[in-house]
């Protein structure tokens, strides 16, 4: 309790937006012949009072992978204090512009309805929200043809949304700060914060004003939409939390399971030079057990997730618990939950085993975080794991957003 009225007093404080555009460039990797994307940079200003000073209690990068692994194991074992003295850490101001990378489509034709601002998990970046469903056809969230999700020779533009997906920060293409004690939580909080205006006002990119905005987010995204549902109840007009549940798996098949690897040590190939605080799931095993419900899925899509995921730094790591300890009393605006039934992370692989009253799932545990919403939904998608769009039920799963989206009824914003 103390704990939590020291984060709230500190990020009262937090302010601050500014956006500008750096460079544009068209690099989209797959095309999808209904929308139109283009790739570009923007500096992204935040500031937060609330980050922790994790270096003060797992020191700064490790040296190796061993002395990287020791604290990993020692924040999961039994009697563990770790945790506790996270929380307890003196708190450290970050203030600063980094530069994120962008990913933005919209419909070629027809109206637009608003934006989607995605926020992909740990092990992702913004390729995570290429969906792979069961015909390898890959296309953005946002710029779906509803004729391919409900195959009613019927493409309905108005029901597109825009889509921003930024690179999370300190990942891919994305600056890399000091990944230990910058890039955490509280810091990207505000930092979806500054997104989110800069679409309302336009500024951008020169992606345009956007009058709606739906937070989308997955995993690590998601405990961070509830981040910002708490510091800024009404950046948001709608968030879809996937790959989330209010009851995070403590046992093997949660975060214990990344067996998080120093990235240039795993995969050299791809992350050389990266410093030792960047770290990532070092085999496709690892992934298979974290994200696939086998065989619900492709070969190829977990060939493709193995050799396209994303490294991510520790600060993150040690960070995720920081939203969980917010007050969200004054969010009212809808709240989507949808998950695989096999979660490992959320649900430790069955989220139909729950202490709550039938018929709900683990997924209903996360309605106590939302106390002054009415719309809350959840859908627990069957057959599927965590990582919900390398599945053959990814179609399903954005069918359902975007029903849940479509029945916002929100303005079109041009
Ligand atoms: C497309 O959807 C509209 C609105 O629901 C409907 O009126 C129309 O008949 C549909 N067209 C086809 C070809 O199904
Ligand atoms: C998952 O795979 C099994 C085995 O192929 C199949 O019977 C089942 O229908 C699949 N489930 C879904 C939702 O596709
Ligand atoms: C909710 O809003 C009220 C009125 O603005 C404010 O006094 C209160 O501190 C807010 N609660 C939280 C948890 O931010
Ligand atoms: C949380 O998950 C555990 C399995 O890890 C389950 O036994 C428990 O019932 C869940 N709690 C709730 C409130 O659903
Ligand atoms: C999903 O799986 C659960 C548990 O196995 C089952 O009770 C339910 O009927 C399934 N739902 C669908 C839509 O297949």
């Amino acid at each position: 309790m103390i704990v939590q009225l020291i984060f709230l007093t500190a990020l009262a404080s937090s302010t601050g937006v500014i956006v500008t555009p750096t460079e544009g460039r068209n690099n989209k990797a797959i095309p999808d012949p209904q929308a139109e994307c283009r790739s570009f940079y923007a500096d992204v200003y935040a500031e937060t009072n609330s980050n922790i000073d994790l270096k003060s209690v797992i020191g700064g990068p490790a040296e190796n992978q061993q002395a990287l692994t020791e604290p990993i194991i020692s924040y999961f074992a039994a009697g563990s204090t770790l945790p506790s003295q996270i929380f307890a850490a003196p708190t450290l101001e970050v203030k600063e512009t980094y530069q994120l990378w962008f990913e933005h489509c919209r419909p070629k034709s027809g109206l637009v309805k608003g934006v989607y601002q995605t926020h992909h998990g740990l092990v992702g970046n913004a390729g995570y929200w290429n969906v792979q469903g069961e015909i390898q056809l890959a296309v953005k969230i946002g710029c779906i043809d509803i004729d391919y999700v409900t195959g009613d020779g019927n493409y309905t533009t108005y029901s597109f949304a825009e889509n921003a997906a930024a690179n999370g920060w300190g990942v891919g293409r994305s600056a890399h700060p000091v990944g230990t004690n910058t890039v955490q939580m509280p810091f990207e909080i505000q930092q979806s914060i500054s997104i989110a205006s800069a679409l309302r006002e336009g500024t951008l990119g020169d992606i345009g004003k956007l009058t709606s905005i739906i937070g989308i987010g997955h995993s690590y995204g998601s405990a961070l939409l509830t981040g910002v549902s708490a510091l800024s109840p009404s950046t948001f007009d709608a968030i879809v939390l996937t790959g989330f549940s209010n009851n995070v798996t403590e046992g093997p098949l949660g975060l214990f399971s990344f067996q998080s690897t120093i990235a240039s040590v795993a995969y050299p190939e791809r992350f050389a030079g990266h410093p030792n605080d960047y770290v990532i799931t070092p085999s496709q095993t690892n992934d298979q057990i974290e994200f696939f419900h086998y065989p619900n899925y492709t070969q190829e899509a977990l060939d493709s997730f193995t050799s396209g995921k994303g490294e991510f730094p520790l600060g993150q790591q040690y960070s995720v618990e920081f939203p969980f300890t917010l007050n969200r009393e004054n969010y009212t605006h809808p709240v989507l939950v949808i998950t695989g039934e096999k979660d490992g992370v959320f649900c430790s692989a069955d989220c139909y085993i729950t202490s709550l009253d039938p018929p709900a799932t683990q997924l209903d545990t996360t309605k106590v975080m939302f106390p002054s919403v009415n719309n809350f939904q959840t859908v627990v998608l069957n057959d599927t794991a965590h990582g919900i769009n390398s599945h053959k039920t990814a179609k399903e799963a954005y069918k359902r957003i975007f029903e849940f989206v479509d029945g916002l009824s929100m303005g079109v914003s041009e």
